[in-house]
């Protein structure tokens, strides 16, 4: 994330004008089904909204997360400038985001406990290669997940993903819970930001020219999920080395 990523941004503003954008995005998307039923959405050249991509594996994924959380608890990170970041963090893989006073970066090690991060599991990066071939992306092995806890009020500003060595490889980005409205804009931050509802197993992939395009997270709705309770949960796959 860049220096200005969480910089504070309107959200009443931005909630106010979501009805109007959405039909409109709707209409200028290209929508379609998969074999199984599932519409995909065309977000722009590189870019992919996979509807319910992940939803019949929810039990595992969730059970997973809850087994990595007891080992790498989720916790609130500070920006290089001193803030608190709303939400919550932790990480699985050979890599984890991490950011504190000296900057953003991806480390091996827990800074909580001083331990790795504990293993990807198999359940995670499988779903995340095939996810990102469903978007056209077939050779997706991340080494890295970055677990986002949205609790309510809880938001993401505007920004690119860029600590990453190799822009080649694509972001793959699974939505669990409690539903959140995502701002998918372009590659300047002053791009008019396209604003779609992400839902309970939905999974956004971008890559190839749309892999640095700017994108966030309203703060997140009051709301309970059957399997989150006032939860959303984002986890982000990344190749990072
Ligand atoms: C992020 O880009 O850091 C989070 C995206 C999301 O939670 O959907
Ligand atoms: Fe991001």
């Amino acid at each position: 994330m860049g220096l200005a990523a969480f910089a504070q941004v309107s959200g009443t503003q931005l909630v106010s004008s979501f009805t109007m954008h959405s039909d409109a995005d709707r209409m200028a998307s290209d929508l379609f089904a998969n074999s199984e039923g599932l519409s995909q959405e065309d977000l722009g050249s590189g870019a992919r909204l996979l509807r319910g991509f992940v939803a019949s594996e929810e039990t595992a994924i969730l059970s997973t997360l809850r087994e990595i959380e007891t080992r790498a608890p989720f916790r609130h990170m500070v920006t290089p400038g001193g803030f608190r970041m709303s939400v919550a963090m932790t990480n699985c893989g050979p890599l984890g985001w991490v950011t504190d006073r000296k900057g953003y970066r991806y480390d091996a090690l827990d800074p909580v406990s001083g331990s790795p991060w504990p293993a990807m599991p198999p359940v995670f990066s499988a779903l995340a290669s095939k996810a990102a071939s469903a978007a056209g992306f077939p050779k997706f092995e991340p080494d890295a997940c970055l677990m986002n806890r949205y609790e309510p009020g809880a938001k993401v500003s505007l920004h690119q993903d860029k600590d990453e060595p190799d822009f080649g490889q694509p972001i793959v980005s699974v939505s669990l819970g409690v539903p959140a409205v995502f701002l998918f804009g372009g590659l300047k931050r002053s791009d008019k930001a396209k604003r779609m509802q992400l839902f309970h197993g939905d999974v956004v992939v971008w890559g190839g020219p749309a892999r640095l395009r700017y994108h966030g997270v309203l703060a997140l709705k009051a709301a309970q999920h059957p399997l989150t309770g006032a939860h959303r949960i984002n986890l982000t796959f990344r190749k990072a080395s």
